[in-house]
């Protein structure tokens, strides 16, 4: 039932208003052990795919920042090649909304095999990850019927936080309601994304996203979402990159987003959206502070702790590849060539 809306893509969009609370309420004795496998392990793998693979990205820069262990994220398609340093010592800690992503579960196996203990965070409660763990956890979205991967990827982050939160004592410092309230924000400005889209954008053709550090997994899912919902060529790239080969492709056809507040990563950032404006390209800028160089701007809230910035950044790139895709007129909730869950290897 999509309500009053009209898609279930936007539907679930505008339900993280709600979601990302959820994600965090959790059976004590689960989480504790879940806590303390993470804490007692010699070295944590994250695993995922797709979407789920950018929440491991996340996981692992926060859990290492958090816990001052080193956390490796893995693509659960490249896990079987990258097996030899698992044993009994490792947790693999796999990620997926479904629950039955093959190469996940592939990798679980194997990885249980040499040794691994195996930790899951699933949406899908009774799902074959959630029952091939040794304790999952289910970040109680409810169902996710567009194909994209929206609700279930801040819930995944919300839930990864909460544990490490959990674990360190509060290093990240998640706060569901603040969360929460700074998401519904994001989502009132759903009008001036809409705008953006059919108003002030030109028709584009290739997208770039730049960040860094935790903002550079939100350039590569933003590119997905653009992807998969518009069909438009979109990249992620880390920031820093740019000169090692990206900036040949800048010129005045360009659009490129940077993903940029007011962090440690602020000012290298601002450098890179210098040097892709000075190509002609068309800047908009993420931000939590207005600068002359972008050319539409989005404002996002100020965070108490940058690693909370993913959970508002992805907001507008969600919304932006959902008007998108109205805009090109495909259908939103099942983009062409894809299911909702990829049962094959
Ligand atoms: C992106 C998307 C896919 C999934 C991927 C993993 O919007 O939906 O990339 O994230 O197929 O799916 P799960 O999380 O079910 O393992």
């Amino acid at each position: 039932n999509k309500g009053e809306f009209a898609h279930y893509t936007i539907k679930e969009i505008f339900e993280q208003r709600t979601s990302v609370k959820a994600a965090t309420y959790q059976e004590e004795h689960k989480i504790k052990v879940f806590c303390d496998t993470i804490a007692a392990a010699g070295n944590i793998i994250v695993t995922g795919s797709g979407t789920s693979y950018h929440t491991s990205l996340i996981t692992s820069m926060a859990g290492c920042r958090a816990l001052k262990k080193r956390f490796e994220p893995v693509m659960a398609s490249e896990f079987k090649y990258n097996m030899d340093s698992i044993d009994k010592d490792t947790v693999v800690l796999a990620i997926s909304q479904s629950g039955e992503t093959a190469d996940v579960l592939s990798a679980t196996k194997l990885a249980r095999a040499a040794g691994a203990k195996i930790l899951s965070i699933v949406n899908v409660s009774t799902s074959s990850l959630a029952r091939a763990a040794d304790v999952s956890l289910a970040i109680n979205s409810g169902p996710e019927i567009g194909v994209a991967a929206t609700k279930s990827f801040t819930g995944q982050v919300s839930l990864a936080y909460s544990v490490l939160d959990r674990i360190s004592g509060g290093r990240i410092g998640f706060d569901r309601d603040a969360v929460s309230d700074k998401i519904t924000k994001m989502l009132a400005g759903s009008a001036a994304i809409e705008r953006l889209v059919n108003v002030t954008m030109p028709k584009v053709n290739d997208i770039y996203l730049l960040g860094r550090s935790i903002h550079f997994p939100i350039a590569l899912e933003g590119a997905l979402k653009m992807k998969e919902l518009a069909y438009v060529h979109a990249e992620g790239i880390a920031a820093g990159e740019l000169k090692h080969g990206p900036l040949a492709l800048m010129d005045k056809n360009a659009v490129v987003f940077v993903l940029n507040p007011d962090d440690k990563t602020y000012g290298d950032t601002l450098s890179s959206a210098h040097e892709v404006k000075t190509r002609g390209a068309k800047i908009i800028g993420i931000s939590n502070v207005s600068n002359d160089i972008y050319d539409a701007m989005i404002e996002i809230p100020k965070m108490e702790n940058e690693l909370l910035y993913p959970l508002v950044e992805v907001i507008p790139l969600q919304l932006f590849s959902y008007y998108l895709a109205l805009r090109n007129n495909v259908d939103p909730d099942f983009p062409r060539n894809l299911a909702k869950s990829v049962t094959v290897k």
